[in-house]
């Protein structure tokens, strides 16, 4: 990739915390430099210097993902520090849970931007870049709820189910330059984001995973990195699932 020293440059999204965090401690004892992007400066901050044994380079971009204009200045300070960005994770997401016929509109509309619209505006303004170097690694962050629903999350479950869709397209149109485009599908992961959920799902949810244990951030994280390699160069448009045989098939 870009030189010698680095297998080139990754910008993660939600990277202050959980699955985010996990996949740039991961990159970073590959030789990735980082570009880090989510809402708070201060935390992101922290994993930076959690980071600097590694000997490569990473840098904060604070960037709310659902502001369209926001995304496109962040990509341009990446760019403009590095000159490129060889991969792009699509890992920022947030959950507003509640029945259908209860859900505010505010509870729809902003899961929708920040998982989906947030994962559009990446890909829009990080792929010109990719397709003049003719090559890039796209992955996207859905679930397996965007596969197979849950009751009390139609908000997030369309939003994960756009991203499948979002990535497929991708894929068939940057394929021609050099570009994979996957989607990477976790099931129950142990993170903030599943931390407050009552006893009873936690159970109802571990009896439907196979491998009977919950994933770690640091499983999904292996997987990303499988992508970015030069292993995964012939793969794309997939949806890769992370979820202990929750969905087979
Ligand atoms: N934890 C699970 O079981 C699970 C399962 C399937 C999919 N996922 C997906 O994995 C991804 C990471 O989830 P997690 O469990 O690590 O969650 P988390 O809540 O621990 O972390 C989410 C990250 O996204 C960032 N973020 C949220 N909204 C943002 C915005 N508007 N702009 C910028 N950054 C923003 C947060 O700052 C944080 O860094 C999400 O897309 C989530 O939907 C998680």
């Amino acid at each position: 990739m870009s030189e010698d020293r680095t297998r080139g440059v990754a910008l993660v999204t939600g990277a202050s915390q959980g699955i985010g965090r996990a996949i740039a401690e991961r990159l970073a004892r590959e030789g990735w430099d980082l570009a880090l992007v989510a809402r708070r400066a201060e935390v992101l901050a922290e994993v930076i210097a959690s980071l600097a044994d590694s000997g490569v380079e990473a840098a904060a971009f604070p960037c709310d993902v659902a502001d369209s204009s926001a995304v496109e200045e962040t990509v341009h300070q990446v760019l403009e520090r590095w000159g490129r960005i060889d991969a792009l994770v699509n890992n920022a997401g947030i959950s507003r849970d509640a029945l259908l016929i209860r859900m505010k509109e505010e509870q729809w509309s902003q899961v929708l931007r920040t998982n989906l619209d947030g994962s559009y505006h990446f890909i829009r303004y990080v792929a010109p870049g990719m397709m003049k170097m003719r090559a890039g690694r796209i992955v996207n962050i859905t679930s397996v709820i965007g596969q197979i629903g849950n009751a009390g999350q139609v908000n997030y479950a369309a939003s994960k189910a756009g991203i499948i869709g979002l990535t497929l397209a991708t894929a068939r149109e940057l394929a021609g330059r050099g570009i994979t485009v996957n989607a990477v599908a976790p099931g129950f992961i142990e993170t903030a984001m599943t931390q407050d959920l009552p006893e009873s799902a936690v159970k109802e949810l571990f009896e439907r995973i196979p491998l009977r244990r919950l994933g770690q951030p640091e499983d999904v994280a292996a997987l990303v990195s499988f992508l970015l390699s030069e292993d995964a160069s012939y793969i794309t448009g997939q949806v890769l699932n992370c979820d202990g045989g929750m969905v087979m098939g």
